[in-house]
């Protein structure tokens, strides 16, 4: 039980990466705050928590919304005590280039993915700074290090939160926070089955996916959740400011 006494929030926890996190941290003791849109799929995920004997709530939250995030952050300290973890996991992919993205559509990516990082931020770190203690860790991508083809706002908004972490880094982490940022590369979600499904020859585009890598298979969430475990475990106090590529070695190929 290495996360015993931690409180972790973990937004879009109602599915995919978030879901493992929440699940693999509920593991190591963590009280566990989940967070996302949809009641059905985020209470399920409480249920599987509690029924291994975790302890969990959901939290029904649009993470593009400040009010909803305010909200949020100050009902999971009155619940739960404190608040020690966030993930900033929640993200859409809208594929695209510069010509054919709506701003309708480029606001949405940004929004989902970075401005929520920020207002989960803006709304917490006041609270982990005080107690001068958190760990904070921010979902990039793959999309975030690379160019990738038709992906023009999600590879602009990923980049954005690799800038984002470490400039958080350099704020606070004399103030006993550390922030990381962990950078999937194609895990096995419903929101890559998604992008597999739109695509006019799926099995290209799986096999595309695959390509990418040195490893001959994909990721799957819990490769993430263990990512996530190591930034959010206390021992390891040295690590802040990191970008960490769990990718199958996409990155170095
Ligand atoms: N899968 C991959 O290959 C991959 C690779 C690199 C990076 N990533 C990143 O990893 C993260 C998780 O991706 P995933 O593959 O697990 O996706 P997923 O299965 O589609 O899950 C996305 C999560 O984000 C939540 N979400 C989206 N918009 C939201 C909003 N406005 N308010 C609150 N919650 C919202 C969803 O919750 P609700 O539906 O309940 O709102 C859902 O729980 C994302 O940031 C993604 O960009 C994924």
């Amino acid at each position: 039980m290495r996360l015993h006494g931690e409180v972790a929030v973990i937004t879009g926890a109602t599915s995919g990466i978030g879901e493992a996190i929440a699940r693999r941290f509920s593991e190591e003791g963590a009280k566990v705050a989940v967070v996302g849109r949809n009641k059905e799929r985020g209470e399920a995920v409480v249920s599987a928590i509690k029924s291994r004997g975790g302890t969990a709530s959901f939290f029904s939250v649009d993470v593009t919304s400040d009010k909803d995030v305010k909200n949020m952050v100050d009902s999971v300290i009155r619940h739960f005590g404190t608040l020690t973890i966030i993930v900033n996991n929640a993200g859409l992919v809208v594929p695209g280039t510069v010509i054919d993205m709506t701003p309708d559509q480029w606001e949405n990516v940004f929004r989902t993915n970075v401005t929520s990082t920020y207002l989960v931020s803006h709304y917490s770190m006041p609270y982990l700074v005080k107690q001068r203690k958190g760990s904070v860790i921010n979902i990039s991508s793959e999309a975030g290090l690379k160019g990738f083809k038709d992906r023009s706002a999600y590879c602009a908004a990923k980049a954005a939160i690799v800038g984002l972490t470490k400039a958080m880094a350099v704020d606070h982490s004399g103030s006993g926070v550390r922030i990381n940022c962990i950078c999937p590369g194609t895990v096995e979600t419903p929101m890559v089955q998604r992008v597999i499904d739109c695509h006019a020859n799926p099995v290209l585009m799986r096999e595309e996916f695959l390509l990418r890598r040195l490893t001959p298979y994909l990721g799957v969430p819990e490769d993430i959740a263990e990512a996530a475990l190591y930034f959010a475990l206390p021992e390891n106090r040295y690590t802040t400011g990191a970008i960490l590529s769990v990718d199958g070695g996409a990155l170095a190929k």
